[in-house]
């Protein structure tokens, strides 16, 4: 007997795939079961750390990688010269480290990462399907100590309150120690469970001062107020920080209120976020407009099968775009069996 029923709504072949009827239910629905791994913390508090996904040679040629890819835009950036860590060394970001635009989704190390045999066993495991899509998701590579940014927690889900159910579940796999000071993955653990409860009547995201307009309809965004955080604690809900080793890979139901802190101490943060979910999910219509994606070195949202919002706000330097604006990677992937199906072009 399957502990999964899926079911793919009517309104999830909208263009989008944006599910906005509330009468539709869970797009997947877990029955109570026990593992004996993972997974059973990860259902009870809708977030799970998980040790050792590879290993901490592989975490440091990621780590190497990506610092190359900051050196690769030529603006002075030195990773072992404090004063170039800064806004005019470095591409540009969305709060103090997060990469989406440059085809930094579609560089060969996102894609080498995807396709590490042991994050995959973690979303077939979960999902209990080996025939899974990939989301085009950014990187981060935060710098400690930096002094030209203001910075302010920004406690968030990506879930629209319409759609009900767990429907994606986010992850990040990490390549760099991660202590306390560390920055990295502030999680409201819990916090996926009460979702419906919150959200039971129609909630307005908080406007946040690093709010994305709404003209820009990420649509699987919601923005929580210091009063929303309390309302979660007052539930029994924990605010936890999430120290890693190189390696380590954390996954989070998109209900889960989160954000990522800026590092403090003398570590770089560097952590690739995937996300992975059953192809069936998604409709010939969100295959395609990945296909589109995926050729042309666009990212997406966090979620594989809707929502397929192609990122394609240009990476902006005050009022004017930046000169080292690029539509492709500086490393293309390499196009494997396991890359193609990732993306959904390819047949299972
Ligand atoms: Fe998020």
């Amino acid at each position: 007997m399957t502990s999964i029923e899926t079911r793919v709504t009517d309104a999830d072949n909208q263009a989008h795939g944006f599910i906005g009827n509330h009468d539709n239910p869970d797009l997947v629905t877990f029955s109570p079961r026990v593992y004996g791994d993972w997974r059973d913390d990860f259902h009870k508090n809708g977030c799970v750390l998980i040790k050792n996904v590879i290993t901490p040679e592989r975490a440091r040629y990621y780590r190497e990688k990506q610092i190359q890819w900051l050196k690769n835009f030529d603006l002075g950036f030195d990773e072992n010269d404090e004063s170039t860590w800064n806004e005019e060394h470095l591409p540009v970001s969305f709060k103090g480290g997060m990469y989406f635009a440059y085809g930094s989704p579609h560089e060969q190390m996102a894609w080498e990462a995807r396709s590490e045999p042991a994050v995959i066993e973690i979303f077939e495991k979960l999902w209990e399907t080996k025939e899974l899509i990939s989301s085009f998701d950014g990187m981060n590579i935060s710098l400690p100590r930096r002094k030209d940014l203001r910075w302010s927690p920004w406690p968030h889900c990506d879930q629209n309150q319409k759609r009900k159910g767990m429907q994606a579940v986010q992850g990040l796999l990490n390549y760099a120690p991660n202590g306390p000071n560390d920055g990295g993955l502030m999680l409201m653990r819990g916090s996926a469970k009460l979702f419906d409860e919150f959200f039971a009547h129609k909630r307005d995201s908080y406007n946040h001062e690093d709010a994305p307009p709404p003209e820009m309809e990420f649509m699987d965004l919601f923005l929580f107020s210091e009063k929303d955080v309390e309302w979660f604690k007052e539930r029994g809900c924990e605010l936890i920080k999430v120290n890693m080793e190189p390696g380590d890979f954390v996954l989070w139901d998109s209900r889960t209120m989160h954000y990522a802190c800026l590092p403090e101490g003398e570590q770089i943060r560097h952590v690739q976020y995937i996300c992975m979910t059953p192809k069936r999910f998604a409709t010939p219509e969100a295959l395609e407009m990945k296909k589109q994606c995926f050729e042309n070195f666009i990212g997406t949202t966090h979620w594989p099968h809707c929502n397929i919002r192609p990122t394609k706000e240009k990476p902006m330097r005050g009022e004017v775009i930046c000169s080292k604006d690029r539509n492709e990677p500086f490393e293309k992937p390499e196009l494997t069996d396991v890359v193609l199906k990732l993306a959904g072009v390819k047949a299972y």
